[in-house]
């Protein structure tokens, strides 16, 4: 048992993006074969939980709620240090701040600290991204990935269901360059193969990362997308996309994993199983006071505007647990 779970979380660091080089890396991979995402749960049981990620996302199916604003914490400063990994699954950024990047508010109740950020594409412009809108694919997706803050450490939240947040970008390919990427593009160069790192010199901010708007996001309770599929995660998936040049996602499909070339490296969708995807639309603060903004702060309090000024966010907190 002990070594059992030592394998989960020598695997979620490898995820997670600690560069590593055990022989378990080997062990999940995309292409059609026995490692493909079909056969993930063969050795990686928890792969065929019922509410694992990603999904499809149908629009007119979700319910839509007014959300405390989810707040950002400490995205405006520049990171003492960078490293990007090439792991074999994906191109992992691990940054250094002096004071540490948290999210809090939105369907979130404690806050949750931020951890890492990596990337999912697809073998050509028309697809990549692992959650669906609408059935549609984007050609790549961000996942910067927080753990909450009332666990001691990031292993602990992985046992637990409201372990981790993953706030999820999509991209849309555009004609210039996105020069904010430059630098993470620039140094592809340096990790084609798996378990190359290199520093950035720069880095960015957080905030660079974030789409024009965060107000209107998707939100639901799902897995890691990559084995073990911990069915750990709070997903909030931004709908208003980034922009991205046709070249700087091409050049992340010349990395290299363990079995040839990188060209692809999402999920495909997963049974909805019943739950329920809330869409946020945003305009809380102009609606709410502080006050009953702090009240409302607990997970799922997920409640429609008319809602909460008709009974006020205790009663209807009440309601929901
Ligand atoms: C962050 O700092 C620690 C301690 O100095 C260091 O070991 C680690 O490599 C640094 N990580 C990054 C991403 O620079
Ligand atoms: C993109 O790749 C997918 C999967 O291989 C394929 O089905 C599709 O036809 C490709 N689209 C284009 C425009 O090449
Ligand atoms: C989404 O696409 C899949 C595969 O093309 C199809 O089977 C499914 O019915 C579609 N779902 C919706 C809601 O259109
Ligand atoms: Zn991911």
């Amino acid at each position: 048992m002990l070594v059992k779970l030592a394998a989960v979380f020598w695997t979620v660091g490898l995820t997670c993006g600690s560069p590593s080089h055990g022989e378990n890396e080997q062990s999940f991979g995309y292409d059609s074969g026995e490692l493909d995402p079909l056969h993930w749960a063969t050795e990686y049981k928890t792969c065929s939980g019922k509410y694992q990620s990603p999904i499809d996302i149908e629009e007119n199916l979700v319910t839509k709620v007014n959300l405390p604003l989810l707040r950002f914490h400490n995205i405006d400063t520049l990171p003492t240090s960078t490293i990007i990994t090439n792991n074999g699954h994906t191109v992992v950024l691990q940054l250094n701040y002096t004071a540490p990047v948290m999210i809090s508010g939105g369907p979130l109740t404690p806050a949750y600290k931020f951890n890492q950020l990596h990337f999912h594409w697809g073998v050509n412009d028309s697809l990549g991204s692992e959650d669906l809108i609408n059935n549609h694919s984007y050609p790549m997706e961000l996942h910067m990935v927080f753990s909450n803050t009332d666990y001691d450490d990031d292993k602990i939240a992985l046992t637990k269901n409201d372990g981790l947040v993953v706030l999820a970008m999509f991209f849309e390919i555009t004609k210039e360059d996105n020069l904010v990427y430059s630098e993470i593009v620039d140094s592809l160069a340096q990790i084609n193969m798996p378990d190359q790192s290199t520093h950035l010199p720069v880095g960015f901010t957080i905030r660079s990362m974030l789409p024009v708007s965060t107000e209107h996001y998707f939100t639901y309770k799902g897995s890691l997308t990559t084995p073990p599929c911990l069915e750990v995660v709070q997903w909030i998936d931004f709908k208003h996309p980034i922009k991205l040049s046709h070249n700087q996602v091409q050049a992340f499909r010349m990395l290299r994993s363990k079995h040839g070339q990188l060209t692809h490296n999402s999920r495909p969708v997963q049974e909805l199983s019943g739950r329920p995807v809330w869409y946020n639309v945003g305009g809380f603060a102009s609606l709410n006071t502080p006050i009953i903004e702090r009240s409302c702060a607990s997970p799922f309090g997920l409640v429609m505007s008319d809602i909460i000024l008709l009974l006020g966010c205790k009663l209807v907190a009440l309601m929901l647990f």
